[in-house]
């Protein structure tokens, strides 16, 4: 990999790192009607008085619009392809109706060029998710394609300010542009996948948030990068997490005062703002002990909300997600995670044929394997009827960590039975560090079939992927 580090980039081009750019997020009216149609826009990635980048976008922007519902309440969105290739919207994190959930080969046909998809889902869990296409994902995704979708409480708690933050990375050349000559790239697949050199919040590397001193903000973060995992800081503010993965939690300040999240994954943060009016906090991305800032809460200059801070922390209501774990007989399964660089898989099976690694290299693009497998198994991993609990064990082999996505479902994540002591949280997408061992459990009580896979997109399209079926 030569491209320029970040620092390189920016040389030279006399970055004021807090230039007065302020740009909202694009916000869509509280319809639940939408057109999503993802096109060619172009974006300033760098900051608001710095050339513009070609990106591909629902709406031609980057973050897509920022949809919203109430819980309960019913989504209706029509996909409308403005893009040269096939694509798909998945939900990422909703407990959607099957036939809704954007897979391509699995749950629907893809949409080609100029097609249409219309989308029409309950959103039954209040929390913070996001959108995306699950066809060739990972170019879509890194060009832009990307959104979070909002299920609001029916009684949201009060604060002042309900704000998304969307961290990316983006691999760009000296001219401003993507990196396109690098999409696909096998090194890439057996590493740890695609790492950007441009680190972005809300679609800018110097995003400000106009705030006022005493506020309380709601922050939903979001890490939308291929594969990179980010380590979140706003020094000298403390941060609560009050729900991970779209699914509420006891209120926990964060360790560290650091939020990690790993692709695809989400935390809901109280943050009051204890510092004097004209204050200004840099935010910050940590990743592979590089550090970046990204934007920056701004104080108004002499205002103030309140002279002393609000005291209650904010406790949000659990959905009605089943957690009735049957302790007693759950469907046990086994997941060996296997292959990468450095990682001695041999070969592996696609569909009955066993392929050596070269071969599965050089047919396929895969260098992963799941349970033996290369890429989407014709058959499922398990199969399960309605409710039943399912406990998968995975054992990651590999020289790499990997984000492992459940669609249609939250797990608990285990350490190695139902004994064991759980992570109090439900989540569906859990970060496993090489030679791991993680277990998830979860009730299988949403009918259909369901994507199991590495969220690091090039991992899944290098064979991270299997899939589970759940019987009504
Ligand atoms: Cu967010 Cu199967 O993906
Ligand atoms: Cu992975």
């Amino acid at each position: 990999m030569c491209t320029p580090t970040r620092r390189e980039f920016l040389l030279g081009s006399a970055s004021a790192a807090f230039s007065a750019s302020t740009i909202k997020p694009s916000t869509a009216a509280a319809s639940t009607n939408i057109a999503l149609i993802p096109e060619v826009g172009a974006a300033r990635l760098l900051g608001a008085d710095k050339p513009q980048t070609e990106i591909w976008g629902y709406g031609g922007r980057v973050p897509g619009p920022l949809l919203r519902v109430q819980q309960g309440e019913t989504l209706n969105a029509s996909l409308i392809n403005a893009i040269g290739q096939p694509t798909t919207v998945h939900w990422h994190g909703i407990r959607i109706a099957n036939s809704m959930d954007g897979v391509p080969g699995l749950t629907q046909a893809p949409v080609q060029p100029g097609g249409k998809f219309d989308y029409s889902f309950v959103c039954p869990d209040a929390g913070t998710y996001w959108y995306h296409p699950h066809k060739t994902a990972s170019e879509q995704i890194a060009r832009g394609l990307h959104g979070i979708l909002i299920v609001d409480e029916l009684e949201p708690p009060k604060v002042d300010q309900d704000l998304t933050l969307v961290f990316d990375d983006w691999r760009l050349k000296r001219d401003n542009q993507i990196h396109s000559e690098s999409f696909g790239s096998i090194g890439e697949r057996a590493h740890g996948g695609r790492y950007g050199n441009v680190f972005t919040l809300n679609g800018s590397s110097d995003y400000v948030i106009d705030a006022v001193a005493g506020e309380r903000l709601r922050l939903r973060m979001c890490n939308v990068s291929n594969a990179n995992i980010f380590a979140i800081t706003i020094p000298d503010h403390r941060l609560t997490i009050i729900a991970i993965d779209g699914q509420p939690v006891e209120p926990v300040l964060a360790r560290s005062n650091r939020i990690v999240l790993a692709t695809g994954q989400r935390a809901d943060i109280i943050i009051d703002l204890e510092g004097a009016p004209g204050n200004k906090s840099p935010i910050e991305v940590s990743a592979f002990r590089e550090q970046f800032t990204v934007g920056a809460i701004s104080y108004h200059a002499s205002e103030r909300k309140r002279e002393q801070p609000l005291e209650a922390p904010i406790r949000l209501k659990p959905n009605p997600l089943n957690t009735q774990l049957d302790t007693v007989s759950p469907k046990n399964v086994t997941l060996m995670m296997e292959g990468g660089a450095m990682g001695r898989l041999d070969g592996a099976h696609i569909g009955d044929k066993w392929l050596s690694m070269n071969e599965l290299v050089r047919q396929k693009g895969f260098v992963w394997a799941l349970d033996g497998h290369a890429g989407m198994p014709d058959k499922p991993l398990f199969s399960v009827k309605q409710g039943q609990t399912v406990v998968v064990k995975m054992i990651n082999k590999t020289g790499w960590p990997h984000a492992m996505h459940l669609h249609g479902h939250h797990f608990r994540a285990l350490k190695s039975s139902l004994d064991a002591q759980p992570q109090p949280w439900w989540r569906d997408t859990q970060l496993i560090f090489s030679h791991e061992e993680v277990s998830l459990a979860f009730v299988a009580d949403n009918p259909g079939k369901w994507m199991l896979h590495c969220h690091m997109l090039e991992h899944h399209e290098g064979g991270m992927s299997t899939w589970f079926e759940v019987q009504a």
